[in-house]
């Protein structure tokens, strides 16, 4: 059966895609036109199987600016799911907490965004036979989804707040002045990923869920330099219970 629910695994998040029953793995090299994904911690493979019964696809790494990759191409493994079939969709991703009641170690659940890629999948023509030349964005995350993450949350004991996600090119980390301008404007979060995988699936009519799982406080927050290896340590400790929660949600999500 082809699967109506996809996740894309950020980094450091790539342990989901071991945990699917009757999996079958193919590289992004196998894809013709799928941009192969370099960053250190993304495995870069489309692993279709099951959750409990219910079908799912997920990406194990996904294309980000910072490699040199367009928003375009950042939405293409999307692009692909949808034409598989898939209408459900879960992002999820490292991300530095910009509100200091985000720490290490939280799972947030997104509830809108800020894109300062400067770039945007949707430039050029619009392919009408995809979507809308203007498509809506006010519940760019769904709502319902949101609310079937919470509960399944509280199943497990896991609270899960909501915050604002803040979309930059990288590949540095901020300066703290740009994170003071990011609470200023509104964000919660900050991260190099999803909003154009965003765009993309809300273009097509996809519903998203989008889980950051916060790393790092965000630069300048705490007296303390950032590094990539702290963040890949603190993603890999939230493994399981990142697992925990796509298991319980995947299911419900329709
Ligand atoms: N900034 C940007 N991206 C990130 C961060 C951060 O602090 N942590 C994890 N991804």
């Amino acid at each position: 059966m082809n699967p109506r629910v996809a996740v894309v695994l950020g980094s450091g998040l790539g342990a989901f895609a071991d945990t699917l029953e009757n999996a079958t793995v193919t590289p992004y090299s196998d894809i013709p036109g799928w941009p192969p994904s370099t960053a250190i911690g993304h495995a870069g493979k489309l692993v279709v199987g099951s959750v409990t019964g219910t079908p799912v696809a997920v990406l194990a790494g996904r294309a980000h600016l910072y490699e040199g990759y367009t928003a375009q191409q950042s939405a293409f493994g999307i692009r692909h799911l949808r034409k598989m079939g898939v209408e459900s969709l879960v992002l999820t991703n490292a991300a530095g907490g910009v509100n200091p009641k985000f720490g290490p170690g939280h799972l947030v659940l997104i509830s809108d965004h800020i894109n300062l890629l400067g770039q945007n999948p949707l430039t050029g023509p619009n392919d009408d036979s995809l979507g809308p030349r203007f498509p809506d964005m006010t519940e760019a995350y769904s709502k319902s989804y949101r609310e079937i993450a919470c509960a399944a949350g509280r199943e497990i004991g896991l609270d899960l707040p909501e915050g604002v996600y803040a979309a930059v090119p990288g590949p540095n980390y901020e300066t703290p002045a740009e994170i003071r301008y990011m609470r200023a404007i509104g964000a919660d979060l900050v991260g190099m990923s999803t909003v154009p995988e965003t765009i993309a699936a809300n273009h097509m009519g996809m519903k998203v869920l989008g889980i950051s799982c916060v790393t790092n406080a965000a630069a300048g927050v705490l007296d303390q330099k950032l590094h990539h290896a702290e963040v890949l340590e603190v993603g890999e400790r939230m493994k399981d219970t990142l697992i925990e929660l796509l298991r319980r949600v995947i299911p419900r999500l329709q």
